[in-house]
């Protein structure tokens, strides 16, 4: 039976993961290819790899289109390790009876987590700090030396008020903050139960002292916030991405750093991603880059590779995957 049901890996994920295929290949279920290699497979080599696989273990840097799609009419289960699908043509799949899964939940808290970081490191120039005490500039205590904006008491406001929308929102009641949201979609209960006030995007962009984005990529939030968006905020504003790089345009974002139309940035995500490393925003000293790693803790990744193996097992083995996407491709 595996030497008919390929399934192909793209990257070699955590072994909590990666487990469960070794095992079922050992088991003969599968015949289990992984890439190897730190890079991403180029085009060429994607579709050499999936060339003839039933499954396909996916990242979020895997283009999935309907040209794969229509090479391989034999995949039946396209399973991303990662909540987000963006890469993936839902529709397209949809069509050529794909499943495509995905990892939801158990990255909401420490994708959270990561935006708050993000959002304190850029409100308080931590890195900016820390730069200047490695290159030897701490030489006395200064009263105006590296002065940020305070977090507490200032009014957050949450772009995309789903799962990790709102968990930024719980942390944002330990620092006594004012919560501003913006979302096609209201739950009145949440925002009744932590204080959360719905308002406009344009109120959000003028009243928030930090915006942070929290909504998935769709045709709608492509280049949300662009120079009008960015003109809207407060000069003394920080604008937080840990959802996708393409809901901001990166031209307009470095303009409004450049020109201090708003005040800081602090980025998971860039568009493009990764970002050239001679970019003007990898130099600028209000901003904070990190490289995609919201969901990046030990146990969140542990979790989301066992979720990604699952989920293709489930659908290889014929039962309903877990967390389906695209339910409708069972009829
Ligand atoms: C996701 O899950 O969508 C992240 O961007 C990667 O963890």
């Amino acid at each position: 039976m595996g030497e008919n049901v390929r399934v192909a890996v793209t990257r070699v994920i955590p072994d909590a993961g990666l487990n469960l295929l070794r095992d079922a290949a050992q088991a003969g279920e599968i015949e289990l290819e992984i890439w190897p290699h730190e890079l991403p497979p180029q085009n060429d080599e994607l579709a050499g790899l999936l060339r003839g696989a039933t499954g396909a273990l996916t990242l979020v840097s895997d283009r999935i289109d309907g040209a794969v799609l229509d090479a391989e009419p034999q995949l039946k289960v396209v399973s991303n390790f990662a909540v987000g699908f963006d890469n993936i043509d839902v529709d397209a799949a949809t069509a050529h009876g794909v499943m495509v899964c995905n990892t939801p939940g158990v990255l909401t808290e420490t994708t959270a987590d990561m935006a708050w970081a993000l959002l304190m490191a850029a409100g308080r120039r931590i890195v900016e700090a820390s730069d200047y005490v490695r290159a030897g500039n701490w030489k006395t205590w200064g009263p105006t030396l590296l002065l940020g904006h305070d977090i507490h008491h200032a009014t957050l406001g949450i772009i995309g008020l789903g799962r990790i929308g709102k968990e930024v929102a719980k942390r944002a009641r330990g620092f006594d903050m004012e919560i501003l949201a913006y979302d096609e979609y209201q739950d009145e209960t949440f925002a009744a139960e932590l204080g959360v006030t719905y308002v406009s995007l344009d109120e959000l962009l003028a009243r928030s002292d930090f915006v942070t984005l929290h909504c998935a990529l769709t045709p709608e939030t492509q280049q949300l916030i662009g120079r009008e968006e960015l003109a809207k905020m407060k000069s003394s504003a920080v604008l937080i991405n840990a959802a996708r790089g393409p809901v901001v345009d990166t031209d307009a974002l470095t303009e409004a750093l450049r020109d201090g139309v708003i005040w800081a940035a602090g980025l998971d995500v860039t568009d493009p991603e990764p970002i050239q490393p001679d970019h003007p925003l990898v130099f600028m000293e209000n901003v904070v880059i990190a490289p995609h790693i919201a969901s990046a803790s030990v146990d969140t990744r542990d979790k989301m590779a066992v979720m990604a193996a699952t989920n293709l097992l489930q659908a290889i083995r014929g039962e309903r995957p877990t967390h389906l996407v695209n339910p409708d491709v069972l009829g």
